[in-house]
């Protein structure tokens, strides 16, 4: 007789299903829970056990801390951060005090995450034994009432194994890690579809952005009334500020490769000699997948199938060339192009930066090598 593993429930969230999940949060188990942003796999921040769960069900390295997602507020403040022993407000200058708590008003609950110096309370295993602590309050209803019923922090990575495409339903987390959990909460598809940005408040007393995600970097300026200073990715772990941002990141399962310049602005011979170097790089292959993150591919498509030979899956982000509906594609396009009979992914390139554009070419550049053309 062979044992078939337990699979995670996908439990709608009714008040019952709420409370059996704070139980099963009490009770150190970590489950699914959606956020706007992505899926989150959550642990309660007071539970040592929890936190190294969430670690080993992700495979993911114990340098790269998480994020703490915290009840709602009508009007937070670091005074309440403080009070609840989640940060240490005495280290926070005092200028800088009236801006972080502008950004929260403006932003949360939301796709903001601010890193703060941390309380001494906050575990170590959270923050992989950084002196700050991320700090989020989601704005899904789901998530929301889950931490009203414990009124506790919950520590919640993207509920994907590491390195792997984030989820965007409650399925994509079944695919990802169903047979590690017991439970996923319902809460339909991720309205924004990328993680939060994250942003720092560093030592220096400067603002840094550690990750371009689902609140563009521009409303964050705006209301911070300066620029923020960027963080450069990194591959060296050593060298890197928030240690989720690894060069590599986010990749689907086969092979994907970016183009510098859209195939529109290459000349047919430039064109040839991107296909030739594709069928070098996989010589059986006959369908490829083009992903375009704004506006239709319809031509490129067709020049490229005419130069190739090869029946050419087409992946459109948005027609309009929506930001906002780009990003919320973005990570199902990626999984079902996994899933789809395409053996190579070929990315065109995202511009001009603005808005939520600079976290879609952040996610799509991890996701892929480049083709210096
Ligand atoms: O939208 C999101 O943020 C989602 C949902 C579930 O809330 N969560 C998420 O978590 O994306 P995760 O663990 O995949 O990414 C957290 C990022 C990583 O890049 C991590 O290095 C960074 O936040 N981070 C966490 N704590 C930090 C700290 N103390 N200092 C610097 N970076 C930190
Ligand atoms: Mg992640």
């Amino acid at each position: 007789m062979t044992l078939k593993s337990l699979e995670a429930i996908i439990a709608e969230p009714s008040p019952e299903n709420i409370r059996l999940a704070a139980s099963l949060l009490k009770k150190d188990e970590v489950i699914g829970i959606p956020t706007e942003t992505v899926y989150g796999l959550g642990g309660l921040i007071s539970s040592e056990l929890a936190i190294s769960r969430i670690f080993s069900v992700k495979e993911r390295p114990r340098f790269d801390p998480l994020i703490v997602h915290i009840p709602e507020l009508a009007k937070p403040s670091l005074r309440w951060l403080s009070e609840r022993k989640w940060i240490d407000i005495e280290s926070i200058d005092k200028n800088a005090q009236a801006s972080i708590e502008k950004l929260m008003h403006t932003f949360w609950p939301g796709p903001l995450t601010l890193v703060l110096p941390k309380h001494s309370r906050i575990s170590d295993l959270v923050t992989s034994g950084l002196g700050s602590v991320a700090l989020r309050m989601p704005s899904h209803p789901v998530f929301q009432a889950l931490l009203n019923e414990l009124n506790e922090g919950i520590a919640a990575p993207s509920a994907n194994r590491f390195g792997r495409v984030s989820p965007v339903t409650a399925g994509d987390v079944k695919a990802e890690l169903g047979t590690r959990i017991p439970m996923i909460l319902e809460g339909g598809q991720s309205a924004i579809g990328v993680e939060s940005t994250v942003i720092e408040y560093s030592l220096e007393k400067e603002f840094r952005l550690l990750r371009p995600g689902g609140l563009a970097r521009e409303r964050i300026e705006m209301i911070l009334g300066r620029p923020l200073l960027h963080v450069e990715s990194s591959s060296r772990p050593d060298r890197v500020l928030s240690p989720g941002m690894l060069d590599s990141h986010y990749a689907p399962e086969k092979q994907s490769i970016r183009l510098i310049r859209p195939i529109r602005a290459l000349s047919d011979a430039e064109l040839k000699w991107v296909v030739s170097h594709l069928k070098q790089l996989q010589p059986e292959m006959n369908r490829l997948s083009l992903l375009t993150p704004h506006g239709s591919n319809a031509e490129a498509a067709s020049r490229l199938q005419t130069v190739s030979g090869l029946e050419i899956q087409r992946i459109e982000l948005s027609l309009q060339a929506s930001d906002l509906e780009s990003a919320r594609n973005l990570f199902a396009a990626l999984r079902e192009f996994d899933r789809s009979e395409s053996t190579l992914l070929l990315i065109e390139p995202v511009e001009p930066l603005s808005g939520l554009f600079l976290a879609i070419d952040d996610r799509l550049k991890r996701a892929s090598r480049p083709l210096p053309i």
